[in-house]
């Protein structure tokens, strides 16, 4: 799906319809950090009012999520409680430093998008993983907003892969990084799958 090399191991979906409520949980913490993460990319690069314009309307919409899902959880009698560290994040972030097939060391930002656009990619995955296997009739709700979210992560994934191309006159280098990222994003997925069977948005 999208650029992603290593589709979800199905057992994930059993753990997340096993615990929805672990599952909300999580989401509600993962769209806080979408959008403080766009806010602070975009604080960083003030010169750049394109990618200000569209980092602050994508966070926005990362608000918009949290809220709903905040309100999901209140209304369930379920309480967020803090982050807990995001190994996914972590470990994608510390890839970016592993030696790279890019010639010269890819500019900071242009990975920063990219790893945004692989959380993005694998944030829609799940949403659709999820929205398939619930059965007719069961949390509708639920299945209607996951859908929603779905299409809107597929949307982020595409912002965050313009934005990359729009940082840099060279767009194959652009595609080269994220497949090579990519990568990397599948062997960690597979690595904490193996870890953990927490229901957890990425984990
Ligand atoms: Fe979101
Ligand atoms: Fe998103």
């Amino acid at each position: 799906m999208l650029c992603l090399v290593s589709p979800t191991d199905p057992a994930w979906v059993a753990h997340a319809l096993g615990d929805l409520g672990a599952l909300l949980i999580d989401h509600a913490h993962c769209e806080m950090k979408a959008a403080s993460n766009a806010l602070s990319l975009a604080a960083r690069h003030p010169e750049r009012v394109d990618l200000v314009l569209a980092l602050t309307d994508l966070a926005k919409e990362e608000l918009d999520h949290y809220q709903r899902v905040v309100r999901m959880l209140a209304s369930r009698g379920l309480v967020l409680g803090t982050p807990p560290v995001d190994e996914y994040a972590a470990a994608l972030r510390r890839a970016a430093h592993e030696k790279s097939v890019i010639p010269g060391p890819p500019s900071s930002l242009v990975d920063r998008l990219l790893i945004g656009a692989l959380i993005e990619a694998r944030s829609c995955e799940r949403f659709k993983l999820v929205v398939d296997a619930l059965p007719e009739g069961v949390e509708p709700e639920l299945r209607a907003f996951y859908t929603e979210l779905f299409a809107c992560e597929a949307r982020h994934f595409r912002t965050y892969v313009d934005l990359a191309k729009a940082a840099t006159d060279d767009e194959r280098m652009v595609d080269t990084r994220l497949a090579e990222l990519a990568e990397k994003e599948g062997r960690i997925v597979r690595d904490l799958a193996e870890q953990s069977t927490r229901a957890t948005v990425h984990g």
